[in-house]
Order: C-alpha cells, then structure tokens, then sequence
C-alpha cells in the first residue's frame, strides 16, 4: 500500500483537487486496494471545511468527487505517508519544517516531474479568477497522471 499527501496552503483549493484527481486515476486503473490518497493544508484557516466552491465546480464538472474536509498537516504526517507532495515550494519549505527530518526524503514538489511550462509551483488561484482555477486544473490532471505512472513503476526519486 503506497500512502500518498498531497499538501497546500488551505487545503481547500489545490491538493484537495489534486486527491479527487489521483483517486479517479486509482480507480481507472483498478488500484484502489494499493492506494491511499489524502490531503492537507499548512495553514489552519479551513480545518473541517468543504473545499472551495469555485473548486468544486470545476471538480465536478470534470468528474471528480470533491468531498474532502480540510485539514491541517502534522509532525506524525510524516510517518504516517511514503510520498509527501507539496503544491508549491512555500509549502514545502513549510512542510520541512514540521515533520521530522529523518522523513524529508519522502517529501517532493508535485511539479518536480512535469514536463510542460517552466515554473516548480502551482499557483495559489484563492484571490485568482476563475481562470486561475481553470489553470490549476490543468496542471493537477496533467501531474497526476505523470505521478501515477511514476509511483507505479516504483520510479518516484528524487
Ligand atoms: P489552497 O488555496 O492552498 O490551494 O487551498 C488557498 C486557500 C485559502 C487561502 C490561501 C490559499 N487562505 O488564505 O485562506
């Protein structure tokens, strides 16, 4: 069983589209009993709250199930997941911080292995447009898709 994180700012806008995403690709892929895919904030702000609602939308429209609940990332994340991915690099610099060092090697950018555009993050899209939700779907399905085929064929390093 591969234990996966995904992990932004509020938890309510990145990394829980990006676990609806990689659990849609699990079950395509008939791999729901090798996964299991969770998400978290750094910050506190959205704890045991529903994702954004433009988020939401743009999940659902693409059938994805949105249904997570915000939370908070803490030091024992660390041993609890094999693969922490962090949404951009303030947040891993973050994460670093919070769990303990002897699990730093399984922390990654979730964008260290794309192979389109030139930036390591994906952007904040909370005081954005629509269109920057848009974006950051875009760039979660393509991403996912790149660690899926990664994480399968044991070939996520750094
Ligand atoms: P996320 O977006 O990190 O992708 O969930 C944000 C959501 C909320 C806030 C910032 C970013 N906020 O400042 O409340």
């Amino acid at each position: 069983m591969k234990k996966i994180i995904f992990v932004c700012l509020g938890n309510i806008c990145r990394s829980p589209l990006a676990q609806a995403m990689m659990r849609k690709i699990v079950q395509e892929n008939k791999a729901t009993e090798r996964y299991f895919i969770d998400s978290a904030g750094t910050g506190s702000w959205h704890i045991g709250k529903r994702s954004d609602t433009r988020m939401i939308k743009i999940g659902e429209k693409n059938h994805l199930v949105m249904d997570h609940l915000g939370q908070q990332i803490e030091s024992y994340y660390g041993d609890a997941f094999d693969f922490i991915f962090a949404m951009d690099r303030d947040n891993q610099r973050n994460i670093l911080q919070i769990i303990d060092e002897k699990h730093h090697h399984k922390v990654f950018l979730f964008r260290h292995f794309d192979t389109v555009g030139d930036s390591l993050d994906v952007p904040d899209p909370y005081y954005d447009e629509l269109s920057g939700f848009e974006n950051v779907y875009t760039i979660v399905k393509r991403n996912c898709e790149i660690i899926f085929s990664l994480l399968e064929k044991n070939a996520v390093k750094k």
